[in-house]
């Protein structure tokens, strides 16, 4: 959905505060001060932008600088004594509060076989997605989801979660993704380990995608699964295998959307809805060659290569990736995507806070007038 915003953005028109310092006013602001107030003319203009600016700064991480780093984090530290083994993604632009772009946090985890964290709870919603190795596994609330390459998993909002590597896996290295500075923000978090460390598997091992993975298909259910009445999805695991294979399907009919090229959202299968409140998620499928159209829209979205070579176009500056890099695109700023192969698709997998911003009344959306739809690059 194209939503036009006002395009009263126009620094030159009048209505907007513009009130010059004088001796009296200045002795009046500090008065006002005093009594821990203010003059909103003196503000106003800052916290009333006309459109967003973005605090954050658009960034790419390639994992080639980061892997070897993430890796020697095994040896410096144990899970025990670190909590998790994460090197988080810090943009340069929201260093004060550890956060990748806008309010959504990301790091990348290591675990080796054997490892396992404690199990614990928080008020931050979470997923992650499996960047290498095998074994690794997350237990949500007594469900046990093993995990491949290209999957990912929720752990919601409230529920008691862990992550291990089976002994007989290899290291592992994923993406985390948590709306930990959102949460922050509205002074809401709360955080609590388990008091056996460790929760006990009350579910068949791989339940969710066997109950709710069927492709557009409703379980009859009965008994307690029934009931589901929780705000995110019941599916926790979203698999790469039936992920890439729609895509590639919706792709050779050859109608892809102009601005995302082939994209399927993952849903909670029983609403159709995002997968949390909080955090949507996303894959998308580049065509051999393929450049999508510039535009810009509200919300803050972590990108990671999970197929294939190219190049993103954010605020006109050019981000060269390849498979496992991450980038990320702040609030309102034109982007465009590139598959740089003539022959392979690529495909990146995303999450963002849209479902934030739509709940709230708070997205909007407009494509690039100028140029053909292409961003000039700096
Ligand atoms: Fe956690
Ligand atoms: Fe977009």
């Amino acid at each position: 959905m194209i939503t036009k915003p006002h395009d009263h953005y126009r620094e030159d028109i009048p209505g907007r505060a513009d009130v010059a310092d004088t001796p009296e006013l200045l002795d009046y602001y500090a008065q006002l001060d005093a009594l821990k107030t203010g003059a909103l003319w003196t503000v106003a203009n800052k916290i009333e932008p006309w459109h967003p600016k973005s605090a954050s700064v658009p960034t790419l991480w390639r994992y080639r600088d980061l892997r070897d780093h993430v890796l020697r984090s095994v040896d410096l530290v144990t899970p025990e004594k670190a909590g998790r083994r994460v090197i988080y993604l810090n943009n340069p632009g929201r260093q004060d509060v550890s956060a990748a772009v806008g309010w959504l946090y990301s790091g990348l985890q290591v675990m080796r076989p054997g490892e396992a964290a404690s199990a614990h709870a928080h008020s931050a919603s979470a997923l992650r997605f499996i960047m290498e190795g095998s074994g690794a596994y997350t237990v949500v609330d007594g469900h046990k989801m093993t995990l491949g390459v290209n999957d990912f998993v929720l752990t919601p909002n409230g529920t008691w979660h862990e992550h291990g590597v089976s002994a007989k896996g290899s290291t592992c290295i994923w993406q985390d993704g948590l709306d930990i500075p959102l949460v922050n923000s509205m002074e809401a978090g709360f955080y609590v380990v388990h008091p056996e460390l460790r929760q006990a598997v009350t579910h068949p091992v791989d339940d969710s995608t066997a109950t709710w993975g069927g492709v557009a298909l409703r379980p009859q259910i009965h008994g307690a699964a029934g009931t589901w009445t929780k705000n995110y999805s019941p599916l926790f695991k979203y698999e790469w295998a039936p992920t890439y294979d729609a895509l590639q399907r919706m792709a050779s009919l050859g109608d892809s959307n102009p601005f995302d090229g082939t994209l399927m959202h993952y849903v909670n299968p029983l609403t159709g809805g995002p997968v949390m409140p909080t955090i949507g998620a996303s894959m998308q499928l580049l065509r051999p060659g393929e450049h999508t159209l510039a535009h810009r829209h509200t919300g803050s979205f972590v990108y990671q290569v999970a197929k294939g070579r190219g190049f993103s176009i954010i605020n006109g500056q050019r981000f060269d990736w390849q498979e496992r890099d991450i980038f990320c695109l702040p609030s309102w700023m034109f982007h465009e995507h590139a598959n740089a192969s003539t022959t392979e698709d690529a495909c990146l997998f995303c999450f963002h806070d849209l479902p934030v911003m739509q709940s709230l009344g708070l997205y909007r959306e407009e494509a690039l007038a100028e140029n053909g739809g292409r961003q000039p690059v700096a």
